[in-house]
């Protein structure tokens, strides 16, 4: 079977526009969402369409066997919730924590490991997490839920990068503020251009990039 792009997280956003891309490129794309109408949108796009909820185990128990015989050069883990707006020192309610961390956190701690035994030598893995997870660059509190949890994300993709170091170059990736559903209209880049950067940032990765936190253009973000 030939290479294939693993995009997780593809039935709207930035996800769904980086699968389009690549299958516009010619690649085999394998592409998840969580209900019938976004597989069926991306198996008539092209796609070989998984069902996959990132933050069930349930859900993700059953990817290892769905995926064995694939071999995965690119993989972009775009899955993930804003979860409660918020401008000062709001305390989430439980329900409200464990949605966003159970989605942008456990997402990746338990859909990557799944990965292992299907990544093409030298694969190169993005996950995307957000400027807005960085300590050194943060200016402001708003969304720290959000920001929370982009900030472990971020520390999940480093250990990630450590445990493959020498396999796969894996980095965290920050899109750009994106227009999409979580980005909203107003945001300065449109979802296009986010994936294309994405995409060619992903291309040029060189082994002195595996653990980088890196921007949509491919410039690096302090952690
Ligand atoms: N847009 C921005 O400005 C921006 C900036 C920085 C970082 N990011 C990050 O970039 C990634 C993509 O963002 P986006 O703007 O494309 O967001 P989006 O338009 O809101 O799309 C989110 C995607 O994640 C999927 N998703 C959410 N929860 C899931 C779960 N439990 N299991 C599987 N899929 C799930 C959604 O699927 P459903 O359709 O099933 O809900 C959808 O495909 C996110 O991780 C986001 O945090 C975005």
């Amino acid at each position: 079977m030939s290479s294939a792009v693993l995009v997780i997280g593809a039935s709207r956003g930035i996800g769904r526009e980086l699968a389009h891309q690549y299958l516009a490129e010619g690649r085999r794309v394998i592409a998840t969402a969580r209900d019938d109408a976004g597989l069926q949108a991306l198996q008539a796009a092209g796609a070989r369409a998984l069902r996959l909820d990132v933050a069930s185990t349930v859900s993700v128990s059953g990817l290892a066997w769905q995926l064995d015989g694939e071999a995965l050069d690119t993989v972009l883990f775009c899955a993930g919730v804003y979860g409660p707006a918020s401008s000062g020192l709001q305390t989430p309610t439980a329900a409200e924590f464990d949605r966003v961390m159970h989605t942008n956190v456990l997402g990746p701690m338990q859909v990557l490991p799944q990965l292992l035994d299907v990544l093409a030598p030298q694969a190169r893995l993005g996950l995307l997490t957000s400027r807005m997870g960085s300590l050194g660059l943060r200016s402001s509190a708003s969304g720290w839920l959000y920001r929370a949890s982009k900030a472990a994300a971020n520390s999940v993709l480093k250990d990630l990068s450590l445990v493959l170091a020498g396999r796969a170059l894996c980095v965290a990736l920050h899109p750009g503020w994106v227009q999409t559903d979580m980005g909203g209209a107003q945001a300065d880049l449109d979802v296009a251009t986010s994936a294309r950067d994405l995409r060619a940032t992903l291309a040029g990765l060189t082994p002195a990039d595996n653990g980088r936190f890196l921007n949509h253009d491919g410039q690096p973000l302090a952690w």
